[in-house]
């Protein structure tokens, strides 16, 4: 059913209803089915508008997403990088949210604080899109989803599986996406982390908003520290990079120590459904082919035999094989961008 998202911010998925949530992802549908005919080209509703993506982490999925996205509705895109501007460094967030609003329909924005994305949201007077905090990273989220939906069906008593840095950005969107949707998530990973999501300060207001969600769609969110107990009757297994953008490089030792036993493996997979599907938002470390995991290699391959071919958090084996869908998972990226600043924008 069209609803009417004008003038909204997708700062967090948790300030819309499962309905517009729901819209959302069929707006998504809707605008994959146009393009992937040739017929988004008659049809350019956001000409005229401008809009602005702002970068203070980099990233390669996200912005060619909001790029793409824009130029096949119509709107201009200006890309600021994380050296491009003075924002947070020479001028504050208020006052560069003030300008933007001025020059802008739309800002696009990928940082650290969410507090950020909410000033932005406060002073700017246009719609903001969070492109990943170190909080949440929504616009992540409705394309996991629709890729979800796509490979394994319906949504609602879906299981999927987490595996690894349970605490992050990602792991929360995607818990939120359950609560929507009506999914059984499960967070592997260390006791620890659990209890961060169920009652760290950060993390404890976001658990239980979902779990009132979870009343009210079905779906739930459990806790596994043993992977292959996790992954019996799982349709998705996902993982993540264990050090996040931001983070430092000397925390990649504590993490292999943490997060080394929930690397999503062939065992993890063939422990779930035949035909599981592996998700990852990506960059993924599944070899010794970036700067970084050859490093890693190099460094603790010997110490940590987790770690010996350079990949961390997925297997080499699992990425390559049938059951990865993570690059369509990032080509849905596009696609699910391209409803939120329609739907948000207006028609
Ligand atoms: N998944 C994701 O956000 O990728 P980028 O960092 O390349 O944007
Ligand atoms: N958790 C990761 C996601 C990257 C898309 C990060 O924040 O770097």
């Amino acid at each position: 059913m069209p609803m009417n998202l004008k003038g909204r911010s997708l700062d967090s998925a948790l300030n819309f209803t499962t309905d517009e949530i729901n819209y959302i992802l069929e707006l998504s549908q809707e605008l994959k089915r146009s393009k992937m005919q040739g017929l988004h080209t008659n049809n350019r509703p956001l000409v005229g508008k401008n809009i602005v993506i702002m970068f203070q982490k980099d990233s390669t999925r996200t912005r060619c997403s909001f790029e793409v996205a824009a130029a096949d509705l119509g709107a201009s895109c200006t890309y600021i990088g994380p050296t491009g501007s003075n924002f947070g460094k020479k001028e504050s967030v208020e006052d560069t949210a003030m300008v933007l609003g001025q020059i802008y329909d739309g800002i696009e924005f990928r940082g650290f604080k969410q507090s950020d994305v909410d000033a932005l949201v406060k002073y700017s007077g246009v719609p903001v899109w969070n492109g990943l905090t170190d909080a949440e990273h929504p616009t992540q989220m409705f394309a996991d989803y629709l890729t979800m939906k796509e490979f394994v069906g319906d949504l609602k008593g879906k299981k999927l599986v987490f595996a690894g840095d349970i605490k992050n950005n990602v792991a929360r969107s995607l818990m939120i996406g359950a609560a929507f949707f009506g999914v059984n998530i499960v967070l592997c990973g260390p006791k620890a982390q659990w209890d961060i999501v169920k009652n760290g300060p950060d993390h404890k207001a976001v658990y239980e908003a979902c779990q009132k969600l979870f009343e009210r769609n079905g779906g739930s969110v459990e806790f596994s520290d043993n992977k292959l107990e996790a992954a019996k009757n799982a349709d998705a297994i996902y993982t993540d990079v264990w050090v996040s953008l931001g983070e430092d490089f000397s925390l990649f030792e504590p993490r292999i120590q943490e997060l080394g036993a929930f690397q999503v493996d062939m065992a993890m997979i063939k422990a779930a459904k035949e035909d599981v599907i592996f998700l990852h938002c990506l960059p993924a470390f599944h070899d010794d082919q970036t700067l970084f995991s050859a490093e890693i290699k190099e460094k603790f391959g010997a110490k940590y035999p987790v770690v010996a071919t350079g990949a961390m958090e997925v297997t080499d084996e699992v990425f390559k094989s049938k059951h990865n869908k993570s690059i369509q998972q990032a080509g849905n990226r596009m696609h699910t961008i391209k409803a939120v600043i329609l739907a948000t924008l207006g028609y």
